[in-house]
């Protein structure tokens, strides 16, 4: 017995590596139960497009190594709104589709929570680098971001100790400062600068002239672009205290590779869950995963709570860094 018998896949907002995977597990979870799946193009811009085609084993066949969507991903002003969002829903039950998974970031799970509350039984994975989705530890895309800036702070390393520079390394993240935490403690940066926690560039200026004095040959500065610009935070600290800083913008290289072994698995696991909980009659809830298990949490609460910000971790990069 399944509650549902016909559900539909989109992926929304910025995209994110592990998407494809995500995808491909929602796909095959639900055919393998018997169940009809649709994937939608460009989001909640397809929704309302009525842009669906049903999906069968092949059609997400040779992705799972792929970053990207290939259901590609859209932003959608007409979906904020309430009739936009009446349209979307009426489009599903048209086409007598009963679920949705919706696979995105904070704004994709605004509009499934929208959904849902028209009816529409909606399941949100979290896909999005930033790792910004509360009641969950990790969000799709997220492990794959951080290797790549520890990849690239790495290479920085090098050159700077040649030249004996301080490095400023400018990262994603509007609001939540994760990439920035767990790729600065992993690349051993002397300063993670993140929009949770308040800073005094004296102080970080400070604390660099010291390192050099007593040996240091470089100095890596990882900035979250929701903390500052990487450009200001050089030229203040230049200003400050005399040494030269070099500044690297990763932008959207963030996004985009191949993604990790535990990306892959995390979008696998999430998708075939969530498509068994839509079959047991859960619905309105995003999915995600807490010490290893597989959880879900009321998305109206997801969307309301903002995800605490780990203080240990920053303390301990931090107190490595010296
Ligand atoms: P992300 O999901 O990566 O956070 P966005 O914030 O751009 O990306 O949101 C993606 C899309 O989700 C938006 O373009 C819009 O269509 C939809 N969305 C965002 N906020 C809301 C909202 N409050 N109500 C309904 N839909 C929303
Ligand atoms: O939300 C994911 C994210 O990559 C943020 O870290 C970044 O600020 C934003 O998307 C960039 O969005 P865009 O694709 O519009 O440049």
């Amino acid at each position: 017995m399944t509650a549902v018998k016909s559900i539909a896949v989109l992926t929304s907002g910025g995209d994110s590596q592990g998407m494809n995977a995500a995808v491909r597990s929602v796909v095959r979870s639900a055919l393998f139960h018997g169940i009809e799946v649709y994937g939608v193009q460009r989001g909640y811009q397809g929704l309302l497009n009525n842009d669906l085609r049903p999906m069968d084993l092949r059609s997400v066949g040779d992705i799972i190594q792929r970053g990207g969507t290939i259901l590609q991903t859209a932003r959608c002003k007409e979906f904020v709104t309430p009739e936009g969002q009446q349209k979307g829903a009426d489009v599903l039950r048209e086409r007598g589709i009963d679920g949705l998974v919706v696979i995105g970031g904070d704004g994709s799970y605004q509009g499934a929570n929208k959904l849902s509350k028209l009816g529409i039984k909606t399941m949100g994975l979290p896909g999005t680098i930033d790792n910004d989705i509360p009641f969950t530890d990790y969000t799709i895309g997220f492990d794959t971001a951080v290797s790549i800036v520890v990849d690239a702070i790495n290479k920085l390393r090098d050159t700077m100790t040649s030249h004996e520079r301080s490095s400023v390394v400018e990262v994603m993240g509007r609001y939540c400062g994760d990439i920035a935490l767990y790729a600065g403690l992993a690349s051993g940066a002397e300063t993670i600068l993140v929009p949770e926690v308040a800073f005094d560039l004296d102080v970080v200026s400070r604390r660099m002239k010291e390192n050099f004095q007593s040996g240091k040959r470089h100095s890596i500065i990882i900035v979250a672009e929701g903390a500052g610009s990487g450009e200001d935070i050089a030229a203040g600290i230049t200003q400050r205290n005399g040494i030269e800083a070099r500044v690297t913008v990763l932008g959207h290289i963030q996004r985009g590779g191949c993604p990790t072994h535990n990306d892959r698995i995390l979008a696998s696991r999430l998708g075939d869950f969530a498509v068994r909980r839509l079959m047991e009659g859960d619905s309105g809830k995003g999915c995600g995963i807490i010490n290893g298990e597989l959880v879900v949490t009321d998305i109206d609460l997801v969307v309301n709570t903002k995800k605490p910000f780990n203080m240990e971790m920053y303390n301990l990069a931090s107190r490595l860094s010296q």
